[in-house]
């Protein structure tokens, strides 16, 4: 019996080195290990032999056993190796250096602005943040002072979801961790950070009312920052997007998260002020909602409202980039629609 299982394996050895496919080493494990395999026989037939026998045999054909499975695996990687390598011997060369012919895409118009906006504040100091786009009630509202059952819940028509959390309905959600990631400035070194982000709100669209659409917001925290830095940067930012001069109000407005508050609108620049459906006919359009930061908000974020003041703008980005390109109706901007969109530069 022992010369049998001697046999097998030289037998075995013999067959699985001629195999030059995967099928004929799946072949070969079923003639040794499948259920009529010779291994397997012998298995079968230890019931039958005496107890001195069954001992020695067992214990050689399982060595076997375990053997010839290492060895097939073995020879299957083998296998893998030998195919890729004939693969890169047939693979034509390829030469990176030929010019592609293929057409090279488009930044959506959106992501235009936005990258520029953020260069010209990276270049005055400003980080970048995202905030997240799920977000908390307590960060979304409570904690840009906007308590449960306050009025200004709602002018946001706010997604909820089924777990209490929403969408976030404006960029300010993430003020409060941006205030806590950073925490107080430091002398002479205020905090400056840009945080653009998609938003969300139930709203009835039109061509100028979209229920997804960008905003980019900044804050500026320090020990002596009033509203002539806010006025400032606003005017940077906004003749740097326009490449012109253009003509701005400022209206006080209210935001329960600055005191006090201002609406800085543009003159617009579809009708040059005549009025038309983008700006509902006025002429000038709210671009620019700022303000100083409430010193509830500053407490919240674990900023010290006596020591440190701050300003915080929260620009509409979808309505800059139909401003900056004519663009006259807002639906365009998410229609995917490449003809439109490829446009811009
Ligand atoms: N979060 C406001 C909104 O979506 C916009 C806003 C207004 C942001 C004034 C600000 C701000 O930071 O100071 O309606």
């Amino acid at each position: 019996m022992l010369e049998i299982v001697e046999k097998l394996k030289k037998e075995f050895d013999a067959k699985l080195a001629e195999s030059k496919s995967n099928d004929e080493i799946e072949a070969i494990r079923i003639a040794y290990l499948g259920k009529k395999g010779a291994v397997t026989d012998v298995l079968k037939s230890l019931k039958d032999m005496d107890a001195e026998m069954k001992k020695q045999v067992g214990q050689q054909v399982n060595v076997l056993k375990d053997e010839i499975e290492e060895k097939l695996r073995l020879q299957a990687k083998k296998m893998e190796e030998i195919k890729y390598q004939m693969a890169m011997e047939r693979a034509e060369p390829f030469d990176f250096s030929i010019p592609s012919t293929q057409e090279i895409g488009s930044l959506h118009p959106i992501t235009i602005v936005q990258r520029q906006i953020e260069t010209i504040f990276k270049s005055m100091g400003f980080i970048i943040e995202d905030g997240l786009e799920i977000q908390t009630e307590y960060n979304n509202f409570e904690a840009v002072n906007i308590p449960k059952h306050h009025p200004a819940r709602d002018m946001q028509d706010t997604y909820y979801l089924s777990n209490g959390q929403l969408l976030k309905t404006h960029t300010s959600a993430a003020q409060n961790a941006i205030m806590r990631k950073y925490g107080a400035p430091k002398p002479g070194e205020p905090l400056r950070v840009l945080f653009p982000g998609r938003c969300f709100r139930n709203e009835n669209i039109d061509a100028s009312h979209e229920n997804t659409f960008f905003q980019l917001e900044g804050m500026m925290i320090g020990d002596n920052i009033s509203i002539s830095n806010l006025i400032y940067f606003m005017k940077v930012l906004l003749s740097e997007v326009f490449e012109r001069d253009v003509k701005v109000r400022l209206r006080p407005g209210f935001f329960p998260f600055v005191e006090p508050g201002f609406e800085l609108d543009i003159n617009c620049l579809i009708c040059g002020g005549k009025g038309c459906s983008t700006c509902k006919q006025s002429g000038w359009l709210e671009l620019l909602p700022c303000g100083m930061i409430h010193p509830n908000v500053l407490t919240m974020g674990g900023i010290d409202p006596e020591k440190y003041t701050g300003f915080a703008f929260g620009l509409g980005l979808t309505r800059l980039a139909m401003m900056k390109y004519g663009i006259k109706d807002i639906r365009v901007l998410n229609s995917g629609n490449l003809k439109a969109l490829k446009q811009f530069k």
